[in-house]
């Protein structure tokens, strides 16, 4: 766990949220943080901001996993907001985030999600960087046949790569463009940083990834991973077979200052309650049993009972472990309306082929055609089709109270909803 200081050149200045003018006409309704306009999900002149005020604001940006860049020369391309980045292992072992624009007319400098080299070269007219960033060569210089080239005073050292601040924790890379941005310890809070810690503070090994494209805003599936009163209600799965239900013990974690959150599950507590039955609840009706019901045979690998928990760290990022399938997801905003989601499937290097085998079984839970998450690709966009013409009324997130406050008795509450809510209106200044 560690920080690199980036230097100070090209690093963009912080957007401060206060005193910045809100988009014409934009006021966040009475009820803080259980009323959500919807113009939030569809306005550009909000989105815009948000790129500026959040993405490259006091956060820390989730960018790749260390193991993805575990070698002299890995290159793993990512993210922050939507500006593209370049994640890089140097000859020192140093790990470098860098924006992928090449420092001469801007053009995106690595094309591949990942690769191997010893320097990056910008296919256009051929500059090339070394790992950190800095310019080492430019095709021409000195012009060709003793003539053209750059003026005489051309300093290389005064063109980069523009660098972006980051930091590892439990084997995940962060970045930032802010250097406001607290210690990643802080930013996470000891809670959160613990429960990473569990999940996460052991060698990894990717067994698989995939990607979706979501047509919704990102902050409605940012709502979604934290909603825990739809997870049995929407997901057919989780309550038929028994995987998540509110009728088993868990509770809700929410960080000091609310932005992230764990939701948990203790699967062995389940004490059926008729509350399922009295709600006509459509994802308790089914009596039905899996021809492969080893794929639910999961394995105790901790000792705190928990089966299954969501985890998110403001602003996409989230952490799964359901039953056995540990996975992170993130999710990048490309539009108003358009959110590209990544899953990475993860086991431990010291799991036995067995045990990963299980891992990879249990991944069919999740994703674009899992068997509990596709749902959610689904709703995302059916409240993006619901809210679009419809900017003047407003989300009603009350269950569960109407503050955001962990909650470790129930699930059957919107508390981490209204957490995410909080932070973001803190940093967009839409709670002034
Ligand atoms: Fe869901």
């Amino acid at each position: 766990m560690n920080e690199t200081l980036a230097c100070d050149a090209h690093v963009a200045a912080p957007a401060q949220a206060a005193g910045q003018p809100q988009p014409p006409g934009f006021k966040w309704p009475e009820g803080g943080v259980t009323r959500v306009p919807f113009q939030v999900f569809s306005d550009p002149a909000i989105y815009a901001q948000e790129q500026q005020k959040i993405f490259r604001g006091p956060v820390w940006n989730y960018l790749c996993l260390e193991t993805e860049v575990a070698k002299h020369g890995d290159i793993k391309t990512s993210w922050i907001g939507e500006t593209p980045v370049i994640v890089t292992r140097d000859e020192h072992g140093a790990i470098h985030a860098l924006v992928n624009r090449c420092a001469h007319k801007g053009a995106l400098v690595c094309l591949k999600d990942h690769d191997n080299r010893n320097s990056l070269t910008c296919v256009y007219h051929a500059w090339n960087y070394g790992l950190d960033g800095r310019l080492k060569s430019v095709a021409f210089q000195k012009g060709v046949r003793g003539q053209g080239g750059m003026p005489e005073d051309f300093d290389p050292a005064k063109h980069r790569l523009q660098p972006v601040r980051v930091a590892t924790y439990c084997g995940i890379v962060f970045g930032t463009f802010s250097p406001e941005t607290e210690p990643i310890e802080a930013f996470l809070g000891e809670r959160i940083g613990a429960f990473l810690r569990r999940n996460m503070d052991h060698p990894l090994k990717i067994l698989g990834t995939h990607s979706q494209m979501i047509h919704n805003n990102w902050k409605l599936y940012a709502e979604n991973v934290r909603d825990s009163y739809h997870a049995t209600l929407l997901h057919t799965f989780y309550t038929t077979f028994k995987v998540n239900r509110l009728d088993m013990d868990g509770g809700i974690v929410l960080s000091d200052k609310k932005w992230h959150h764990i939701s948990y599950t203790k699967r062995a507590t389940l004490q059926a309650a008729e509350e399922y039955k009295a709600a006509n609840v459509h994802s308790a009706r089914y009596d039905s049993a899996l021809d492969g019901p080893a794929l639910l045979d999961a394995w105790d690998a901790f000792d705190d009972q928990i089966t299954h928990s969501i985890q998110t760290i403001f602003p996409t990022l989230v952490l799964q472990l359901t039953l056995n399938s540990l996975a992170v997801r993130y999710f990048i905003p490309r539009g108003v309306d358009k959110t590209e989601l990544f899953w990475v499937f993860l086991g431990y290097e010291t799991d036995t082929p067995e045990q990963e085998k299980m891992r990879v079984m249990q991944a069919n839970l999740t994703g674009a055609a899992g068997l509990v998450a596709l749902e959610d690709g689904c709703i995302n966009n059916f409240v993006q089709r619901g809210t679009r013409t419809s900017g003047d009324q407003s989300a009603f997130i009350e269950m569960g109270g109407r503050v955001a406050e962990s909650n470790e008795s129930s699930r059957a509450t919107e508390t981490a909803v209204r957490g995410f809510w909080h932070g973001y209106r803190q940093i967009m200044g839409f709670d002034q």
